[in-house]
């Protein structure tokens, strides 16, 4: 007896995993509650701009852009070719240790300075309202378009609107420092897709756990009585009688 019992335990337990796994199957399968909404724009791995694409990338609105990852820009800039794009800024300022104000202050050391503080300049009162250092962040938007960023500034320069030049002038204004700052890190990359796939992976796990338990709790249900235990057919007896509809 002891051992017909226990096969029937383990033959309980296999059916009810390989039953739960049938049905959460077939569950995702009949309600793609995934599937439904993959298709929406949230849930694409990046924005499509249709209108963009069908206007040729003219007059579309900006598409929002994810945060800039500064570490990755840095990381991979030129910075021989940020030494070039330089030499825009030459007429008015220059980047070696010591070097002379001119129509700008001398630049080396400037990232990571405090703003408008470079010795022996006088700064516009637009740049000395600035708080704060020149961090990457700062650089950026203010050699992007020094009028917007700093209004009122005294650098008439209309500004470097490609951000591969940007980010390669910033890395050679780094270098210009007895004690470089460390670059930021890249921002980890976590896309919407990994997101989810660790979601999916996450429920798994839980379903997982709920069929051991459940199939513990199968097991422990049927030992007392042994051998009798049919596979969980759930009360199926009270079938027919409907209630009554109330009333004559
Ligand atoms: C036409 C002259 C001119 C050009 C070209 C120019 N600048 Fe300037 N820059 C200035 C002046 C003037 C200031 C001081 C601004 C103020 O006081 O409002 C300044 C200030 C700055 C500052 C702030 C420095 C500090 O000490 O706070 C930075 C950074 C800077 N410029 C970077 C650049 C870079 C990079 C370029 C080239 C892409 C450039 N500038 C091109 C004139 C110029």
């Amino acid at each position: 007896m002891g051992d017909l019992f226990w096969n029937k335990v383990a033959g309980v337990l296999i059916g009810a995993v390989l039953a739960v796994m049938a049905i959460t199957e077939l569950g995702h399968l009949l309600v793609p509650s995934h599937g439904a909404h993959e298709l929406t724009d949230e849930n694409t791995s990046y924005p499509v701009d249709w209108a963009a694409i069908e206007s040729g990338g003219g007059e579309a609105e900006p598409v929002e852009e994810g945060p800039t990852d500064y570490g990755l820009l840095l990381a991979n800039a030129d910075i021989s070719n940020g030494e070039r794009v330089a030499r825009r800024c030459a007429a008015c300022h220059t980047f070696e240790q010591g070097g002379a104000n001119g129509v700008g202050p001398n630049l080396w050391g400037v990232v990571g300075a405090d703003i408008a503080t470079h010795a022996g300049f006088s700064y516009s009162s637009a740049l000395e309202a600035l708080e704060g250092e020149w961090t990457y962040e700062a650089l950026n938007h203010f050699i992007e378009s020094p009028a917007s960023y700093a209004p009122g500034t005294a650098m008439s320069f209309r500004g470097l609107s490609d951000e591969a030049q940007r980010f390669d002038l910033i890395a050679y204004l780094h270098s210009l420092s007895d004690n470089p700052l460390p670059f930021p890190d890249p921002l980890p990359e976590e896309s919407e897709m990994t997101e989810e796939v660790s979601d999916m992976a996450e429920q798994a796990g839980e379903a997982m756990g709920d069929m051991a338990e459940e199939a513990g709790e199968q097991a422990a249900e049927m030992a007392p009585e042994g051998e009798e235990a049919a596979p969980a057919e759930d009360d199926e007896a009270a079938a027919g009688e409907e209630p009554q509809e109330g009333g004559h």
